[in-house]
């Protein structure tokens, strides 16, 4: 197959692409803005190609936002798949510039779907999040679990959701699959000498792992938690933390369930990606300093509006359905790869 795999240049987007290249025959097109993401990323993406000599890659830099680009590139390109992981995704960016999101999530999603559908393109891989949840109603979260996102972001997110499924529902050929995740953590493990190739590379960075680690390697002075005083046993929230790879992972199941479609379910095709468990912030915290061996400064701060004190998923659906087995659920490893991985990028 040729698969079009938008944001392949950014942290979820380039696992894939990895994982694709490295463990399948199938072509791939990366289409990316370089917006959050890095050229640098895509130069090594190019060269894994070349390792894993299978499949051919190709990159288009390109804004999902100039429509007639899109659509004069689906008229020279014949997709048989699109993995859209392209979006905007910081919380607190969303709630003071929300029509930053409802059009480059929302609007950008809905004109891609369009052009898929127009090509007729069959199959829709697109990243949503837990954040469509909200403050989630039950614990462990599942998928008809009732969704209220509490910010711009998560609401651009269920909306490009309800646009890939009304349109799913009145056009036959195209099908799709939302993978809602987690807390994605982690770098790539399939490197021969074990330094990770590609990571998370997030500027601002707002997610705990990657801050942690800054602050063990000293790129920061400290880590701050926010509230200690949830209903959990240390009193810090807990979240169900993914390893990439197995996030990863989990895009190439649903490759291949939509290529079967007598192994389809009844129901809308989303999953959680999430191992069901989870670790609080103290935990987090006290990993990383046993896998790096550094001890550094952790401030108390607030509660932040919004965080709930659980956020764990239900996998059962997506082990059933998608036969998709968790092999990298060890938090000592993510911390890990997740600081090889930025020992490995210059400042
Ligand atoms: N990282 C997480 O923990 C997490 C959790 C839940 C959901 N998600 C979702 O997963 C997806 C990937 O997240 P990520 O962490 O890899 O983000 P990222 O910012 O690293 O990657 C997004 C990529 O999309 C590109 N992009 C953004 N807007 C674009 C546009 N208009 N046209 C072309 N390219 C564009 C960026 O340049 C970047 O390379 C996103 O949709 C995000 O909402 C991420």
């Amino acid at each position: 197959m040729q698969i079009l795999v938008t944001g392949g240049a950014g942290y979820i987007g380039s696992h894939v692409v990895k994982q694709l290249l490295e463990a399948t025959d199938h072509d791939v097109c990366i289409l990316d803005n370089l917006s959050t993401g890095h050229l640098e990323t895509v130069e090594t993406l190019e060269s894994i190609a070349r390792e894993a000599n299978r499949g051919a890659l190709r990159f288009y830099k390109m804004d999902l936002a100039d429509f007639k680009a899109v659509a004069k590139l689906f008229m020279t390109e014949r997709f048989d798949a699109v993995l859209h992981f392209a979006a905007s995704s910081l919380v607190a960016e969303s709630v003071a510039n929300p029509l930053k999101y409802y059009m480059n999530n929302t609007v950008n999603t809905t004109h891609l779907v369009s052009r898929c559908v127009e090509a007729g393109i069959g199959k829709f891989i697109f990243s949503s999040t837990a954040a469509v949840y909200g403050e989630p109603r039950e614990v462990p979260v599942k998928e008809m679990t009732p969704t209220d996102p509490i910010n711009p972001y998560g609401m651009s997110k269920l909306m490009s959701e309800r646009v890939i499924r009304d349109t799913s529902a009145v056009k036959e050929d195209f099908d799709y699959v939302i993978l809602r995740y987690f807390n994605v953590s982690g770098a790539d493990v399939t490197a021969s000498n074990g330094t990770p190739r590609i990571g998370e590379w997030h500027e601002p960075e707002t997610h705990l792992i990657p801050l942690v680690v800054k602050t063990a390697l000293g790129k920061r002075d400290s880590i701050t938690v926010y509230g200690e005083d949830y209903d959990t046993e240390d009193g810090t929230c807990i979240r169900d933390y993914l390893h990439v790879e197995d996030l990863a992972a989990a895009h190439l199941r649903a490759l291949e369930y939509l290529g079967a479609p007598v192994e389809q379910s009844d129901g809308p095709n989303i999953f959680n990606v999430g191992y069901g468990h989870g670790f609080s912030v103290k935990q987090v915290i006290e990993t990383m300093k046993q896998v790096s061996g550094a001890d550094f400064t952790v401030d108390k701060g607030q509660r932040r509006a919004g965080d709930p004190a659980l956020l764990i998923a239900d996998n059962s659906r997506i082990k059933s359905g998608l036969k998709w087995q968790a092999r990298y659920d060890d938090l000592a490893l993510i911390c890990q790869t997740a600081l090889e991985w930025e020992r490995s990028l210059n400042d």
